[in-house]
């Protein structure tokens, strides 16, 4: 049928079949700014505004746009008087973190202003419930909608101010390019074929005959095609997932070919007739079936299927437990749970001059690029990585992912070939956070001072090693959470099972420990009669005190100052729910209130394990200041975060330098984005660059050694006060091979040093500190849980940017929320994001955060990493506060209503 319509103020008259979707057309219209997150109507990124109303585009059919006005995000982001405003306010606010899902929001955010320009907050989270984040945990998006106060800076070159985001305004206006919006037009499509069995041999038929047949298939791969190494992993002894499965697959989502076509010839629903047989075996899925006597052995070489573990002894944990005045045993279990970035894996690969270059997203661009090189047979030289914005990676985007297939096409047809991952597949085939079972035993003397802790996890690593190694490995350095033990013993082991591989996610295990740890913690200060502050506190790390690892802290440790900055709150919430309780009893009302503590600390960087990052910085003779910043931001803000610790060390302004983000072509190994890393790690080689530099111009110059720096047409300006300004000239001075006239380039490694074998050394030269305090409800009829309000304090060593810094616990804390109440994915019955619950935007109450700032003598001006330490504390947080709220100790995680009503029962509180 004819449709017409205006699109961005255009007139549009287009033959369309009456389905098609309205986001489909829109994409075909080059409208990138409209990001397809589940094309489902569950996540909302695809909104935009049909004659004023906020709709998805993705469940709007072109049938029902006839005669409509249709603008999309970046439309109104530049015409729409209401949407600049919003725009202005989200960057001040730093609302956007990754910004895949801030074009959705703001259209709806428009849409809401339109109607109600002073909404209250209530209202906004009605407004925009329809648009899911998974980086920001809202707070900010509500702030910027509502119009409050911020403390932004535009330009600076001091650490310690809220700059801008640099790379914030394409994530605010819809200009920013991720994964599926960079492939230039006419690039064919590449589909992956997996298995829909857990566990099965198979067999292909005739697939030179299928291909045939299927107008448009240009080529299908298989593990036969690969000439390389059918192989991709993170940890070299434990390199073991095929690119394609060669006679068996062993979780459902594995890939076992591909096809690759021309979009305008092929329909995908010939994918059904694709000849392939399987014969089904019984699948070992949970650990306790791994572990049984004469189970399968997922990978022969792995006996009782056991991948891997790791191992931490300090003292004498069974004497001190057996000698012990209080003890007590826990145990909990945690379920996988699923990484739900907004954006589905995606990019292209193009194949020129011998020369393969995946654009994409991913948070491990030089890893990529190795490993790519492995799989195709070719040396490192003929791969780059070309990182695009990430919509969000939280550590699944460490892995490859999509990368080996487009590589190995492009490379085969020397054409370019594109791939977007369905939400399905996305969630299928993408690592989750391990599930885990856990055994806790805690030894306490008569004043209340822990004297021992014992632990033992076992972690479900899936079909294929991932970074379960890395779990396994740093759960036992951190299952004692922050506090002193003099006899400790930790122990966990990566198990392989049929199921995705699990790997990466923000935390590698170690928010799992703190929950059986901490919510033990709790547990054993009643049984002393203690208050839980109180408990934690007495018992807390502190300087000169030795880690599990032995390792000792002469002025960084930063855990007592969280916990106490929390007290006079843990003081007055505690007396509230009490009171509160008290009347909730009276009149027989179904709440019940409580108020919940917990800590958490993580050792920044890799675990005992060479992991440097470099950063190079030159001034061209035109005067232009670049920075090549290779560490990704995948929203975290590195890009302003490192760019603010280079321009301090400098002594130039922020807004003097122009950034060069990751490519492996253009910017040295700043090393993975994971393990809290780069604003220790990178940051450090950031400011030694910036230190570097400015020697070389200040000894060029001989200006004043105070001088400020600024680089402009063909020269460097130095000034210092009142003295007349020293120039030096460029445009006549030699170059490097970068094109540079003065040039620097640094690298940091943390001084780590290897563990014996009971686990004591040096696993990491940073830690850093966090404690969170939940006040909640319960409703002991239903099982559900209201979270009121969420109390954190986290020690960040120096904020470099306090704004981000609290962006990044807002966000973390909405994921932790998640991982306690609801949150669990199940294969085959979880992949789509209305089946996978993660919070919205009622879901995550206000946050009110205090940075801490104990200087680390690392740290570049003292700072310390934070993206994994914010959501550590926050799910036992959370179970304690349902257990003082109700009594309910709930043992299985998440707490859905139906497992809080089950521990009500198990208590006595609920019949
Ligand atoms: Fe919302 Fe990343 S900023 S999903």
């Amino acid at each position: 049928m004819r449709i017409d319509f205006t699109l961005n103020g255009k007139k549009q008259s287009l033959e369309q079949t009456a389905g098609t979707r309205l986001s489909t057309v829109l994409r075909d219209h080059n409208c990138t700014d409209v990001k397809l997150g589940c094309s489902a109507g569950d996540c909302g990124s695809c909104t935009v505004l049909l004659d004023g109303k906020a709709v998805c585009s993705c469940l709007t059919s072109m049938a029902s746009v006839d005669n409509a006005d249709i603008q999309t995000p970046a439309y109104l982001a530049a015409e729409h008087p209401t949407t600049l405003l919003l725009k202005k306010r989200f960057l001040e606010h730093g609302a956007a973190q990754c910004g895949i899902c801030i074009p959705g929001m703001l259209a709806a955010a428009t849409a809401l202003l339109e109607d109600n320009p002073h909404p209250t907050e209530e209202q906004v989270q009605t407004g925009l419930s329809g648009v899911l984040c998974r980086c920001t945990g809202y707070r900010k998006i509500i702030d910027a909608v509502m119009g409050k106060p911020t403390t932004a800076e535009e330009s600076t070159q001091t650490i310690g101010s809220s700059v801008i985001k640099l790379d914030g305004l394409g994530k605010v206006d819809g200009t920013a390019l991720f994964g599926d919006d960079v492939a230039p037009n006419d690039t064919l499509e590449l589909i992956v074929i997996r298995s829909p069995h857990q566990y099965a041999d198979f067999k292909f038929g005739s697939v030179d005959d299928w291909a045939l047949g299927q107008p448009g298939v240009v080529k299908v791969l298989s593990a036969a095609d690969i000439p390389g190494i059918n192989r991709f992993g993170v940890i070299p002894p434990f390199i073991d997932q095929p690119v394609f499965a060669e006679t068996s697959v062993r979780f459902r989502g594995e890939a076992i070919a591909a096809v690759v076509f021309d979009p305008k010839l092929f329909t995908r629903d010939a994918l059904v007739s694709f000849p392939v047989d399987y014969t089904q075996s019984d699948a070992i899925t949970t650990v306790d079936e791994a572990l049984s006597e004469g189970a399968v052995l997922v990978h022969t070489e792995h006996e009782k299927n056991v991948m891997c573990k790791g191992f931490v002894k300090k003292g004498d944990v069974e004497t001190a437990i057996h000698s012990a005045e209080h003890t007590l045993k826990h145990n909990i279990n945690t379920a996988f749970v699923e990484h739900a970035y907004i954006e589905p894996e995606a990019g292209y690969a193009d194949c020129n001059n011998g020369i393969v270059r995946v654009h994409g997203c991913t948070q491990a661009a030089y890893m990529d690029k190795d490993s790519l090189a492995a799989i195709l047979g070719v040396s490192a030289d003929c791969v780059d990585v070309v990182p695009t914005d990430v919509g969000g990676g939280f550590g699944s985007k460490l892995d490859l992912s999509f990368q080996p297939f487009i590589a190995l096409a492009s490379l085969v047809l020397q054409r370019a070939v594109r791939i977007t991952y369905s939400r399905q597949e996305s969630m299928q085939s993408s690592t989750k956070r391990h599930p885990s079972s856990m055994q806790i035993s805690l030894a306490c003397d008569k004043t209340g001072k822990l004297t021992a802790l014992q632990f033992d996890g076992d972690f479900n690593t899936g079909a294929y090693a991932s970074w379960g190694p890395t779990v396994a490995n740093r759960v036992p350095v951190h299952a004692s959470g922050p506090y002193y033990l003099p006899n400790y013993q930790a122990s966990a082991a990566g198990i392989y099972t049929h199921n995705m591989p699990a790997g990466a996610f923000r935390g590698f295990g170690v928010p799992q420990a703190a929950i059986v740890q901490e919510t033990a913690f709790d547990i054993m200060a009643d049984k002393l009669g203690c208050d839980r502050l109180e408990f934690r506190i007495n018992n807390a790390l502190d300087n000169h005190m030795q880690t599990t690892t032995g390792q000792v802290f002469e002025r960084s440790v930063g855990i007592k100052a969280c916990l106490q900055a929390l007290q006079s709150t843990w003081i007055k919430v505690y007396e509230s729910t009490e009171r509160k309780n008290q009347e909730a009893a009276a009149s027989g009302s179904d709440y019940r209130y409580g108020v919940g503590i917990a800590s958490g600390w993580y050792g920044c960087g890799n675990t005992s394990l060479p992991n440097p990052s470099t950063i190079r910085a030159g001034i061209k003779p035109n005067g232009t200041l670049c920075l090549h910043q290779g560490a990704i931001d995948i929203g975290q803000g590195s890009n302003t975060v490192i760019s603010q610790i280079f321009a301090q060390a400098l002594g130039a302004s922020i807004d003097n330098i122009t950034l060069v983000s990751a490519d492996t072509a253009l910017t040295p190994d700043a090393g993975k984005t994971s393990a809290s890393r780069q604003t220790y790690v990178s940051g450090n080689a950031a400011k030694l660059c910036g230190e570097s530099l400015r020697g070389k111009l200040l000894r060029a110059s001989n200006a004043h050694i105070d001088s400020v720096i600024h680089c402009q047409d063909g020269e460097v300006v130095l000034t210092h006060q009142g003295d007349a300004p020293v120039v030096l000239s460029l445009e006549t001075l030699d170059t490097d091979e970068h094109g540079y006239t003065y040039a620097a380039q640094e690298t940091y490694d943390p001084p780590t040093k290897a563990l014996d074998e009971h686990g004591q050394g040096v696993p990491y030269a940073v830690y850093g500190y966090a404690a969170q305090c939940v006040e909640l409800q319960v409703d002991i009829k239903l099982g559900t849980v209201q979270l009121d309000n969420i109390y954190a304090a986290h020690d960040v060593g120096k904020a470099i940017n306090p704004t981000l810094a609290q962006g990044q616990i807002e966000g973390g804390i909405a994921q932790g929320i998640g991982m306690a109440l609801m949150e669990e994915y199940l294969p085959g019955e979880t992949e789509n994001l209305h089946d996978y619950l993660i919070p919205t935007i009622g879901d995550v109450p206000p946050i009110h955060t205090q940075l801490i700032e104990v200087p680390d003598e690392h740290g570049p001006y003292g700072a310390k990493g934070l993206g994994e330490h914010v959501l550590i504390p926050t799910a036992p947080a959370i179970l304690n506060a349902i257990r003082h709220a109700t009594g309910a100790v709930v043992k299985t995680i998440p707490a859905t209503p139906e497992r809080v009503l089950a521990a009500l029962k198990q208590s006595g509180q609920q019949s």
